[in-house]
This record gives structure tokens, C-alpha cells and sequence, in this order.
């Protein structure tokens, strides 16, 4: 008689691989915060938010921010810190954060100071095509 113990291990063993293949999937988007997005392909930009009551721009559920003042009357963002908690660091979440910020910046005619380090050590000479809004004075130094 088929002894169906003796034929499956293999489809068993097929199947707690496929198992272990989408529970990486799922822990991937969980610890990056954009489950659909990044599970679905890894490329899209997560939401950011503007927060203009608190000088911020930030992920929906605040966590990661990106906090600015602004100086000479609202023409300069200064900005001064970026933030993104452990579990969530190393995947480009500072970096999507900087982007709002500086196309923010652009759109509104603003200049930009790049007190955070973050932006100025890694941002930038990453993205140096933000360099043309860095405020005047700084745009030789960088
Ligand atoms: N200054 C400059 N660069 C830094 C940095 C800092 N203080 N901290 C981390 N980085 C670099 C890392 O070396 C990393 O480089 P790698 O890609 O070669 O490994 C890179 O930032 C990671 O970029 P990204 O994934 O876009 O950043 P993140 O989402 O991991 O967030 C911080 C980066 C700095 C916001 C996050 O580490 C953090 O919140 N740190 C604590 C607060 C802080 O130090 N803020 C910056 C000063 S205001």
C-alpha cells in the first residue's frame, strides 16, 4: 500500500522553505515601516509627511523625522536634525526624509543650512544636486 509518510518529506521540507522565504519578506517590510511598498519590489519611496506646526517632515507614524527651523524671514530652512529609529536605520529612510525636505525647499524658493550632520556628511555628497539650494555662503564649503 502508498505509505504517504514515505513520499512526502521532500514536499514538506519544499514547503516550510517557501514558508520561511515569505517570513523574511514580511520581516523585511516591518523593520523598512512600508509593508506594502517593500514587499512588493523594494523601490517605491515610503509617505512623508510635512508637519508644518512642528518644523518637521516625518513618516505617518512619526517615528522617523526630519526637523528644521526656519531663518532671514522664512527665506532659509536651517536643518537641524534627522532621526530614524534603530530598528528602522540603514535601509534610506533619513535619506527619503531629506528629499521631501530639500524638494520642499526648492519648490518654495527657500535656501537650505545643513546643520544636521547626516545631511551634510552623507545626504549631500550623495545627492550633490542639491548643493545648487544650499544657502549661499555654504556652497563653496560643501
Ligand atoms: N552623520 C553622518 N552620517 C551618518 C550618521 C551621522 N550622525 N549616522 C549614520 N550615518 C550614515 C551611516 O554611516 C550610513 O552609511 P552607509 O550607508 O555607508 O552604511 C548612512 O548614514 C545610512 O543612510 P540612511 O539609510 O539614509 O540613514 P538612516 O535611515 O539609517 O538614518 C540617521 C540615519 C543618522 C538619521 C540615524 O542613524 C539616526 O537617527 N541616528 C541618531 C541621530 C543622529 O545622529 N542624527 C544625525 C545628526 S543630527
Amino acid at each position: 500500500m502508498f505509505d504517504v509518510w514515505n513520499f512526502c518529506p521532500s514536499v514538506i521540507f519544499e514547503l516550510i522553505q517557501r514558508i520561511n522565504s515569505i517570513q523574511r519578506v514580511i520581516l523585511f517590510a516591518d523593520q523598512t515601516g512600508s509593508g506594502e511598498t517593500m514587499a512588493s519590489g523594494g523601490s517605491e519611496a515610503p509617505k512623508i509627511v510635512w508637519s508644518e506646526r512642528v518644523g518637521r517632515f516625518e513618516t505617518e507614524d512619526r517615528e522617523a523625522y526630519l526637523e528644521y527651523e526656519l531663518r532671514d524671514g522664512g527665506r532659509v530652512m536651517d536643518i537641524l536634525h534627522t532621526y530614524v529609529p534603530r530598528s528602522k536605520r540603514g535601509v534610506g529612510l533619513a535619506s527619503h526624509l531629506c528629499v521631501a525636505a530639500f524638494a520642499h525647499a526648492q519648490s518654495h524658493s527657500l535656501s537650505v543650512i545643513p546643520t544636521c550632520s547626516y545631511v551634510s556628511d552623507t545626504f549631500l555628497p550623495r545627492n550633490p544636486s542639491w548643493n545648487s539650494i544650499l544657502h549661499q555662503d555654504l556652497k563653496s564649503h560643501i
